[in-house]
């Protein structure tokens, strides 16, 4: 267990995750969720950051995430999914929850515009750096672990990068709690769509 999480919640997760790994109808549902918020996710870089600051290292964050969504969409679309909308996917309203709520969740914590992409960057790759490996763990279908072995290298990377991020006293506290709560409730929903 680390900071964000609790007992119940990991086994939460621990549970949905086994539950969608031994039923592949419901883990290309799961798949295209993730590719859902990996390409949320790359969204909100591109309107949260500045035109004028752009830089390599925020192009590269947006291209990798962008190649998530990619990746993680090949294989639900391979797995029977094929051009159907994320907005038809059974997680796709969870997943919105989640994402819109730890961003304006975040947006609020601080009045400065600047910290908000590396503070929903830090909490999105702090919770992806744990449910990935979790659910590479458990999935049996290889075309997934083969995706998620190439995306988590960089989320790896990604974590490391905003780890780094200086941010005002207390700020890191509170991010977590945000989402830690933003998460909770997402699992819950989650396993009521099972
Ligand atoms: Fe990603
Ligand atoms: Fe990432």
């Amino acid at each position: 267990m680390r900071d964000g999480t609790s007992a119940a919640a990991d086994a939460a997760l621990g549970e949905l995750l086994d539950r969608i790994a031994g039923d592949p109808a419901l883990e290309m549902e799961w798949v295209d969720l993730l590719s859902q918020l990996e390409y949320v996710g790359c969204r909100k870089i591109v309107k949260s950051v500045g035109f004028e600051r752009i830089s390599l290292e925020v192009l590269r964050h947006v291209a990798e995430e962008a190649s998530h969504a990619f990746l993680l969409k090949s294989v639900a679309e391979r797995g029977g999914r094929a051009g159907r909308s994320w907005r038809d996917g059974r997680f796709c309203e969870a997943g919105w929850r989640y994402f819109q709520g730890l961003d304006r969740g975040v947006s609020a914590l601080s009045e400065d515009a600047a910290l908000h992409y590396p503070g929903v960057a830090w909490a999105v790759e702090r919770r992806v750096l744990e449910v990935y490996p979790e659910y590479a763990a458990r999935t049996r279908n290889e075309d997934v672990r083969k995706a998620l072995k190439r995306i988590l290298a960089q989320e790896e990377r990604h974590g490391a990068q905003f780890e780094r991020s200086l941010f005002p006293p207390g700020y890191r506290e509170r991010v977590i709690a945000l989402e830690a709560d933003l998460w909770g409730r997402f699992l819950a929903e989650a396993r009521g769509l099972l």
